[in-house]
């Protein structure tokens, strides 16, 4: 009983941003708990690799296609590719983010143009998805969606972690700018929105909220974000691929509306 309601055999779940750091590994896992998972990114070729490797690995149908959530057109070319492949959708995953050229510009230098190329990612890409495909998921019968927010859009961050901070990838010191918090914010209320416009009609919809996780990071930003936290470290990604399994399977038929906080206790103090 319990292993059968974490399974997702037979159901259809499309990870938007299913190519990121995290989003990578809620493919795999959603894939490994039997779901056909459809990889869709801003990259056409490298959604259709990585569904191709999901297939292989876990003896599941996947799919791989591309879309620009930021782009009303390409968002209805995607939902025009699923119809015609006859996919219906069961489980949305809303993962997607962007960060703009100057990302971590201070607040009173940050470009208006990159504000909004953020929040036309983060926030109007959840709206350009839900509203193409939630007529489509009540139509089948319900679904469940699940928005990824952040542990920002809830609390103010705490500067002083990044003193020191070095993220190569991310170009060297990181912060955490104003409009990551406002677009996660936006993430959690358009949830509950959702929650409770759709509810009656078989539509769940909850935010996971992630706490910051390792991936590469340096050691001085990994100890000082540890401090703040009563775990006394960062999160692993699998830990917040096995919190959305819970959201995406029937474990949490009765869960709705909600953010599901992980991040180690570090909004609890
Ligand atoms: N990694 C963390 O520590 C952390 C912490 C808190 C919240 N989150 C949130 O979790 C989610 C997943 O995180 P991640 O680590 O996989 O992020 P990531 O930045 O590694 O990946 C984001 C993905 O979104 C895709 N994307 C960007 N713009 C797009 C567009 N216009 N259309 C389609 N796809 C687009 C990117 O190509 C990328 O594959 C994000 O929403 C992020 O904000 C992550």
């Amino acid at each position: 009983m319990i292993n059968k309601i974490f399974r997702l055999d037979g159901k259809n779940i499309v990870i938007v941003g299913g190519l990121g750091i995290l989003g990578a590994v809620f493919c795999e896992t959603l894939a490994e708990a039997g779901a056909s998972v459809i990889i869709a990114d801003i990259d056409n070729d490298k959604c259709k690799d990585g569904a191709e490797q999901l297939t292989n690995r876990f003896k599941v149908n996947s799919f791989g296609i591309g879309v620009d959530v930021a782009d009303e057109t390409s968002v209805a070319a995607f939902k025009d590719t699923l119809l015609e492949r006859k996919l219906t959708v069961d489980v949305l995953v809303n993962s997607a983010a962007t960060k703009s050229k100057n990302f971590f510009a201070p607040l009173d230098e940050f470009p208006l143009t990159e504000w909004d190329q953020v929040m036309r990612v983060n926030v109007t890409g959840i709206f350009l998805m839900v509203r193409a495909l939630i007529p489509g998921m009540i139509e089948s019968g319900g679904g469940t969606i699940i928005n990824v927010g952040s542990i920002y859009g809830i609390l103010g961050p705490d500067q002083r972690i990044y003193q020191g901070s070095d993220y190569p990838e991310m170009g060297g010191l990181i912060n955490t700018p104003f409009v990551y918090s406002a677009s996660k914010g936006a993430v959690s209320s358009m949830t509950r929105y959702l929650a409770t416009t759709f509810g009656a009609q078989g539509i769940r919809a909850n935010t996971l909220v992630p706490g910051g996780v390792v991936s590469g990071q340096n050691n001085a930003f990994i100890s000082k974000y540890a401090d703040r936290t009563p775990a006394n470290r960062m999160g692993e990604k699998l830990e917040l691929a096995s919190a959305l399994l819970f959201l995406a399977s029937n474990a949490s038929s009765y869960v709705n509306g909600q953010d599901l906080i992980v991040d180690g206790g570090l909004s609890a103090w």
